[in-house]
């Protein structure tokens, strides 16, 4: 029987993984099939077991099951743990479930892909939910002189920084408290979905900074056509999903796939949607 593996989410119609796993599996020469699966909002455990009874051996998991995946692992890992959220289940050979999240060292290897320097840079963070919890600890390993995290309710930003302390220096806040300038500035915030803009000052980039929003369409966010004229590189969410994808083939097939060309079909693939 072919290997199954599937990403689960609710809605997940439009989900670009099973484009990029069968390009990674026909560029690895991995026999598996790799299916998106709609789980009933309220029964997410019951569709990962009724998955593997029917061949599955791992999936990703999106919105909005991620801690829902994260209950059920019998074993987690370090990062899935800081992170609170599941983006990656494996079948482990005794039947058991194994959690892991690849989504915050997605992020890091895109930047790393694109030339962003990190270490010993000023990094702004700007939303404090589940999504940016998931990339503090990554962020911090490459020892940024400073991450700041600022966030519309500030509670939940001051939480994320005294959590994630330990690793580095790291300060959080509502938006009024952002001051000087900032090398990398993530948006991590799901405004962009909305059309929306967090309020930031005009003058928060450095020379040669970089604007990254996590968010990804056939058009720039609104917070890349904001931080585009006030000079900012830019980078959108694509890279990040095709290296959370290349990070949780790996954990299920041993073999690391080649992301290069899986992002030039995939920005193929959205000009295409938009039409
Ligand atoms: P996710 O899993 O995408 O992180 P989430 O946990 O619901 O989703 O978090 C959404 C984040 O986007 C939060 O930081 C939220 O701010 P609040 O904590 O104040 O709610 C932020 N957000 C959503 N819409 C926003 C908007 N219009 N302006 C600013 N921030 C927004």
């Amino acid at each position: 029987m072919t290997d199954r593996y599937c990403v689960f989410g609710n809605p997940i119609k439009h989900s670009k993984s099973p484009l990029i796993h069968a390009e990674f599996a026909h560029q690895t020469q991995q026999a598996l099939e790799y299916t998106a699966e709609e789980a009933p909002l309220d029964g997410f455990a019951g569709a990962w077991r009724a998955f593997i009874d029917a061949g599955g051996r791992g999936a990703n998991v999106t919105v909005p099951f991620k801690e829902d995946a994260f209950a059920l692992c019998d074993t987690l890992s370090h990062r899935a743990r800081r992170a609170g959220a599941v983006n990656t289940l494996i079948l482990g050979g005794n039947g058991r479930t194994y959690g892991d999240t690849t989504d915050g060292i997605g992020l890091v290897r895109d930047l790393a892909y694109h030339r962003v320097a990190l270490a010993g840079k000023r990094i702004l963070v700007v939303g404090a939910g589940g999504a940016v919890r998931g990339i503090l600890e990554p962020l911090l390993a490459e020892q940024p002189s400073e991450v700041v995290v600022v966030n519309r309710t500030a509670a939940k930003a001051e939480q994320l920084a005294s959590d994630f302390a330990d690793l580095g220096s790291i300060h959080g806040g509502g938006f009024e408290t952002v001051n000087g300038t900032f090398d990398v500035v993530i948006n991590g915030t799901s405004a962009s979905l909305t059309g929306d803009l967090p309020p930031l000052p005009d003058t928060l980039f450095n020379a040669n900074a970089w604007a990254y929003d996590m968010m990804y369409g056939s058009e720039p966010t609104v917070f890349l056509q904001w931080a585009g004229p006030r000079g900012a590189k830019l980078l959108d969410g694509l890279g990040m999903l095709v290296e959370q994808a290349a990070e949780s083939f790996f954990l299920w097939r041993n073999v690391r796939p080649e992301t290069a060309s899986v992002r030039e079909m995939l920005r193929q693939s959205l000009e295409f949607d938009a039409f």
